[in-house]
């Protein structure tokens, strides 16, 4: 007999709806799998085999032909183990086919026969509804996740006799209700690092709050010791929450990579990824032969911290040049190619020479002018040109070190005036499809919104002479100038916003 399952496969950060067809008939006992299934999916031929014995259903000792289509996709991953067993149990009547087409079914399936999670829900459970597929049949763990997507009715199973029963006594089952729908527009409260930690370096936190208020790219440049690590990690703290829209964008893109935590529910907190100096170029920007988002996507909305930025390999940072500008990336593959999306904000901290003392006010330099030069090297011009706000952090005063009280001001009262900044942007920007803040925008919108009076042009004019900075870099300083301006909830750009932007531009005026 023929039955017919409906699952789906992650391309990219979408799903395909995929059809399981089962034929158990006559012929020499066997079990083939058809249409492009990887080794994931061709084990699962001797798990089902096993987890149809263990749950107590018969196994047919016939030949079993299974097809999964389109015939022209490839597929990947365990998921396919719960469509393929019911498809089994329904080839060989042991359960009812009448409600097969309404569902679509996902999940791993254990030996003892319970269902374990797996990757790409929330892509496939919105796939589903467009495609105007009732109900989705997942393991617990991913039951809160599918469920986010309104208008499915997701049923939530523990294990293969559950499916089963749902199929023949559906009445039985109620669908999964979304727990956390309510708290999702309330105010997070942030267990993060806080910047009342920070003793003084007031240049250096006014650069992280103009960082989050404008979600410009920054750099800490200083010497070992001097906190830059410290308050690159304070970022996320001042950062806005994320609104429903983009926290579904990130937990779809979490999703794909199965790193959704707290049992599937939504990635609420902007993301903040610090890979280490040896990751290599597909494990930044994505890769694989099915291809999987890469840190600057797992960041997008969030920070892409870069500790020890000159450490990284050259040709590996090369590689954020693309989509630093474009905010996605284009991943391709002979049989298919992939995009996802990457708008995230670049932290990034360095010594300013291999000994790590150049410019300090008490240990001298013991580097050549060759090695400083060949140490900078390193950061290409054009990379250094995407980073809008170059900040020197100097070591601390003795006193400044020393003092008992913590007098920073917290990342709260931070955040409330970044959030301000922000929506003065978020109006400014409501007719924009893609454009969320000031880093993003466009040659366009610069001469929407960066007007500039005499003085100001004539400083900003100055500065590129005198700096040798490129048209990129020039934009860039009125991006800035417009965050400052937005933070002083002023609509002109005047020229001490200019200067402000300006001298963000350390590392430019070092060489
Ligand atoms: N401004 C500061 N206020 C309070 N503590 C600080 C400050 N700066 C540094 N520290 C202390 O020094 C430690 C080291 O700082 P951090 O790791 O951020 O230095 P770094 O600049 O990243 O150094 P490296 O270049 O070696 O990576 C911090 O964990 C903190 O305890
Ligand atoms: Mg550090």
């Amino acid at each position: 007999m023929l039955a017919r399952v409906w699952s789906a496969s992650i391309v990219g950060i979408d799903a395909v709806k995929v059809g399981v067809e089962v034929d158990v008939s006559g012929g020499l006992p066997g079990i083939v799998i058809l249409g492009l299934p990887d080794s994931a999916i061709q084990e699962s031929k001797e798990r089902v085999k096993a987890t149809l014995k263990n749950a107590g259903f018969a196994f047919p000792i016939r030949k079993i032909v299974i097809n999964l289509t389109p015939a022209d996709l490839r597929k990947e991953g365990p998921a396919f183990d719960l469509p393929i067993s019911i498809g089994i149990l329904a080839a060989s009547e042991q359960v009812k086919p009448d409600l097969l087409g309404d569902f679509l079914f996902l999940g791993e399936v254990s030996l003892d026969g319970s269902l374990r999670p797996v990757a790409g829900v929330l892509p496939i459970a919105a796939t589903a509804r467009k495609m105007g597929i009732t109900g989705l049949v997942v393991p617990c763990d991913n039951a809160q996740e599918a469920a986010v997507v309104e208008g499915l009715n997701v049923y939530s199973c523990q294990n293969l006799t559950d499916v089963v029963d749902l199929l023949n006594y559906p009445g039985k089952y109620q669908p999964v209700q979304l727990e956390d729908r309510v708290e999702l527009n309330q105010e997070l409260t942030h267990p993060m690092a806080d910047l009342q930690d920070v003793k003084g370096q007031a240049h250096a936190r006014r650069a992280l709050e103009i960082a989050a208020a404008g979600g410009h790219n920054l750099i800490f440049v200083g010497p070992p010791g001097s906190g830059k690590t410290m308050l690159a990690r304070r970022l996320p703290g001042i950062l806005p929450p994320l609104s429903f829209s983009e926290s579904l964008e990130v937990t779809r893109i979490h999703s794909v990579a199965g790193l959704l935590k707290n049992r599937g529910s939504l990635v609420r907190h902007r993301p903040f990824r610090s890979p280490h100096h040896s990751a290599s170029g597909p494990s930044l920007v994505g890769g694989g032969s099915f291809p999987r988002p890469g840190e600057i996507s797992l960041s997008h909305r969030g920070i892409l911290f870069l500790d020890e930025l000159t450490e990284f390999k050259r040709d590996v940072l090369e590689f954020l040049r693309q989509p630093l500008e474009d905010g996605y990336v284009t991943i391709s593959r002979t049989r298919q190619s992939v995009v996802f999306p990457a708008q995230f904000t670049l932290v990034a901290s360095t010594n300013p020479c291999p000994c790590g003392y150049y410019g300090d006010t008490i240990q001298g330099c013991t580097c050549s002018p060759r090695q400083r030069e060949q140490y900078w090297a390193k950061l290409s011009g054009p990379l250094m040109d995407r980073i809008d706000l170059q900040v020197a952090v100097n070591r601390l005063k003795p006193e400044e070190i020393t003092q008992t009280s913590s007098t920073g001001e917290p990342s709260r009262f931070v955040r409330e005036r970044v959030q301000k900044a922000r929506d003065i942007a978020t109006n400014r920007f409501a007719s924009e499809n893609n454009v969320k803040c000031n880093a993003q925008m466009q040659s366009r919108h610069l001469q929407q919104w960066c007007k500039l009076d005499d003085a100001s042009r004539n400083l900003l004019e100055t500065a590129i002479r005198k700096l040798g900075l490129s048209a990129r870099a020039s934009d860039r300083i009125l991006k800035v100038a417009r965050t400052i301006a937005d933070l002083a909830h002023d609509q002109n750009l005047k020229p001490h916003y200019v200067a402000e932007a300006i001298q963000y531009r350390t590392i430019d005026r070092m060489q």
